[in-house]
C-alpha cells in the first residue's frame, strides 16, 4: 500500500507553509467557545470565527488566510468509537475573502495534495464529489472542468444533491454554498473504473472540503447571495494522518498512539466484553478525552454542569470513566491522559500548558463526583436485588430501571451490567419509553443540547426555574411566610410567579424583593441537590410546593452551603443551575393580581 509517513506536526507546518508560499496570512486559531453566534455550543468548524469575514466584513490580515482550528462536534457522538469519528478534531483552512475563487480553491488543493513537494498523493487514489445542482442552484461544471483539466477523470467525479455536497451555515444562519470534497480511496486500489465517492465498496474517505461560499442563509431560512464570493476550505488533520500513513482508522495514528498506549497499560485484567467492546471504548475514552482537555484548556473554559456546554463537558467526561471502569482502570483515570494529551499538543496550544492545572483538577473533581453517584446507585440496586431475584422471569422492569437513573443519575448500561451479572435482564424498550417521555418533560431538555450541540432554550428555562426558588425565598423574607408559591410559568423570555398574598405589594416591597433576588446572584451561590426521604426534606426544613405528590424520595435542591450561609432550600425535580451567578440580573416587571388573595409576578433574567 501507498504511503508517505508524515507526522501531525510536520502536516500542519506543510500546509501553513504551503499557503503562505501562496499569498495567504497565517492567523491564530480560536477558542473552543464560540462568541460570535449563540446559536451554536462549541466552533465546529475553522470558517466559525471567519463569519463576519465572509459575510463582508474586512479582516484585518487581508484576504487570502490559513491556520489550523481545534473544533468539537457532538453531532456524531453515537458513532465514536468507529475508524473516523471524533468528537474532537483539528482543522486546517485556508480562505479567500473575495480574492480567488473555484478555480483558484481547486487549484491550491490538488497542488497540495498531489505535488511531490507537498503531500505527493498519487492521482488513482484520488476522488472528487461535485454539487450536483437542487432548486434554484445549477449544477457546478465550473469545479468539474477545473478538476478535469488537472487529471481527475470523469470517472472519479461523482455528482451529489444538497444533502451531501454542500456546506454552511455553521449555526442556524450565516454564510453557506455548493462544495467540491476531496476523498482519498484507503483500500488498495479503487475496486473498478467507476470506483468514486460513494462506491458501495465502501472505500472513500473524506479527507478536504473546498466550500464556495455564495449564500447567507438568513433568519427567515431564505438564501441571500452575498455580495462578495468567498471560499472555505477544511481538511481534517486526523484522517489525513490516517491515509498518508497508510492507515485506515484515524485511531492507528501516532495522534492516538501515546493515549491509546497509557490507557492500555493502566487497564486491568478486568473486561467486560468481547475485544471489539474493548476496541470501542479504548476510542471512546481517548476521543473524549481529548475534548474534554481542550475544553477545559480553553481561555473561555467551562467547567462540568448541567447546561450547555458545561453539560456536555460533563457527559462525555462520564461517558470516559464508565468505559474506563469498563476496562479496569484504577483511578484517577482521565487526568493521566489529559497529562498525556497537554504534553502532545502544547506546542501547537500552549493554552493546554498554561491551564495544565486547572484541566487535571477540574477531571479529578468530576471524576470523583461521579464516582460517588455510581456508588450510591449500586448502593441502591443492591437493595432492590433481593426481589429481582425472586422474579422467575429474571427481568428488571425498565420502569425501575429508569428510577435509579431519575432519581440517582445513574446510567442505565450500569444498570444493566449489574443486572447481568446477576443473570437478570433489563426491558430497555421500557426504559426507553420512560426516558423518552422524560425527555419530552423535561425542561432541560439537555439531551437534545448534547446530540446536537446546540443551545436551545431548555437552558434559559433552567436558569429561570432557579430564580423562581430566588424569588420564592425573597418574597416570604420580605412580605411573611404566608407568601408560598401557588404556581409558576416559565418561558425562554420570561418567568411567571403566583403566590398567596391578600394585597397589591408595595413599590417598595418590589423593589426589595429585586433587591434581594439580585444579591443571591451576585454571591454567585452553589445549588447542589440531594436525594431524602419525605420525613428527611421536612426535618431539614426545605419547603415543598403546594398540593404537589411526591414520591417517598425526594430531591431537595439548595442555594448556598455552610460556607456561604444557605439561603433557600425547596423540594424540587429540578433541574437548576449549578450556581446563581449564572443568572445575570433579575428583573421584575409587573406585579398583580391573580385571583382572590393570588398575586402574580411577571420577571426577566438579562
Ligand atoms: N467549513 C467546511 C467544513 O467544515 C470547510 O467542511
Amino acid at each position: 500500500m501507498y504511503y508517505i509517513p508524515m507526522t501531525a506536526d510536520e502536516l500542519r507546518k506543510k500546509y501553513i507553509e504551503f499557503f503562505v508560499s501562496r499569498g495567504h496570512a497565517q492567523i491564530q486559531g480560536k477558542s473552543l467557545l464560540p462568541d460570535n453566534d449563540p446559536t451554536v455550543l462549541f466552533t465546529t468548524a475553522g470558517m466559525h470565527p471567519l463569519v463576519p469575514y465572509l459575510l463582508g466584513e474586512e479582516h484585518p490580515a487581508g484576504k487570502r488566510l490559513v491556520n489550523y482550528q481545534k473544533c468539537i462536534r457532538t453531532g456524531d457522538i453515537d458513532s465514536v468509537g468507529d475508524a473516523s469519528h471524533l468528537t474532537f478534531f483539528e482543522m486546517l483552512g485556508n480562505w479567500s475573502l473575495g480574492d480567488y475563487f473555484k478555480e483558484g480553491a481547486i487549484e491550491m488543493s490538488f497542488e497540495f495534495l498531489t505535488s511531490k513537494e507537498w503531500l505527493g498523493i498519487p492521482l488513482e487514489k484520488l476522488g472528487v464529489t461535485i454539487f450536483a445542482g437542487e432548486d434554484e442552484v445549477p449544477r457546478d461544471d465550473e469545479s468539474a472542468v477545473v478538476w478535469k483539466k488537472l487529471g481527475i477523470s470523469e470517472n472519479r467525479i461523482a455528482y451529489l444533491p444538497r444533502e451531501d455536497n454542500w456546506w454552511g451555515p455553521a449555526g442556524t444562519t450565516g454564510p453557506c454554498g455548493p462544495d467540491s470534497e476531496m476523498f482519498y480511496y484507503v483500500g488498495d486500489k479503487p475496486c473498478g473504473p467507476e470506483c468514486k465517492p460513494g462506491c458501495s465498496c465502501g472505500k472513500w474517505l473524506e479527507i478536504w472540503n473546498d466550500v464556495f461560499m455564495q449564500y447567507n442563509k438568513n433568519a427567515a431560512g431564505l438564501y441571500e447571495p452575498l455580495a462578495r464570493k468567498c471560499v472555505d476550505t477544511g481538511m481534517g488533520i486526523e484522517r489525513t494522518i490516517a491515509i498518508l500513513n497508510g492507515k485506515t482508522s484515524v485511531y492507528d495514528t501516532e495522534i492516538f498512539a501515546p493515549l491509546l498506549r497509557t490507557i492500555e497499560n493502566a487497564a486491568g485484567d478486568y473486561v467486560f466484553g468481547s475485544d471489539a467492546e474493548k476496541d470501542k471504548s479504548l476510542r471512546i475514552i481517548s476521543d473524549h478525552i481529548r475534548s474534554a482537555a481542550f475544553i477545559l484548556g480553553d481561555p473561555k473554559a467551562v467547567s462540568p454542569s448541567n447546561v450547555g456546554a458545561g453539560y456536555v463537558l460533563r457527559r462525555l467526561i462520564r461517558r470516559a470513566v464508565r468505559h474506563g471502569r469498563k476496562l479496569g482502570m484504577p483511578i484517577p483515570m482521565l487526568s493521566p491522559l489529559a497529562a498525556v494529551i497537554v504534553d502532545q499538543l502544547k506546542g501547537p496550544y500552549p493554552e493546554l500548558e498554561e491551564n495544565r492545572k486547572f484541566i487535571l483538577d477540574e477531571l479529578n473533581r468530576e471524576e470523583e463526583k461521579f464516582m460517588e453517584t455510581l456508588q450510591k446507585g449500586e448502593h441502591e440496586f443492591e437493595k432492590l436485588l433481593p426481589n429481582l431475584l425472586k422474579n422467575p422471569q429474571r427481568v428488571m422492569s425498565g420502569r425501575l430501571a429508569f428510577k435509579l437513573y431519575d432519581t440517582y443519575g445513574f446510567p442505565i448500561e450500569l444498570t444493566e451490567e449489574l443486572a447481568a451479572e446477576q443473570g437478570i435482564k433489563v426491558n430497555r424498550e421500557e426504559f426507553d419509553e420512560a426516558f423518552k417521555k422524560h425527555q419530552e418533560l423535561s425542561r432541560a431538555g439537555g439531551e437534545q443540547v448534547f446530540k446536537g450541540g446546540l443551545q436551545d432554550h431548555s437552558e434559559i428555562a433552567t436558569m429561570y426555574h432557579t430564580a423562581t426558588h430566588l424569588l420564592h425565598k425573597a418574597l416570604r423574607m420580605v412580605l411573611g411566610d404566608h407568601a408560598a408559591q401557588k404556581g409558576s410559568n416559565i418561558t425562554a423570555e420570561r418567568m411567571r410567579f403566583d403566590f398567596s398574598h391578600g394585597a397589591p405589594m408595595t413599590a417598595e416591597e418590589i423593589k426589595k424583593v429585586g433587591e434581594i433576588v439580585n444579591e443571591q446572584i451576585k454571591r454567585d451561590l452553589p445549588v447542589t441537590m440531594e436525594v431524602m426521604s419525605r420525613d428527611e426534606a421536612t426535618a431539614a426544613g426545605a419547603i415543598a410546593l403546594f398540593g404537589e405528590k411526591y414520591e417517598s424520595q425526594v430531591r431537595v435542591y439548595t442555594i448556598g452551603n455552610a460556607a456561604t450561609g444557605v439561603f433557600s432550600k425547596e423540594v424540587c425535580g429540578g433541574p437548576h443551575v449549578e450556581r446563581t451567578g449564572l443568572l445575570g440580573h433579575f428583573k421584575i416587571q409587573k406585579e398583580q393580581s391573580s385571583s382572590a388573595g393570588v398575586r402574580r409576578i411577571r420577571a426577566v433574567l438579562e
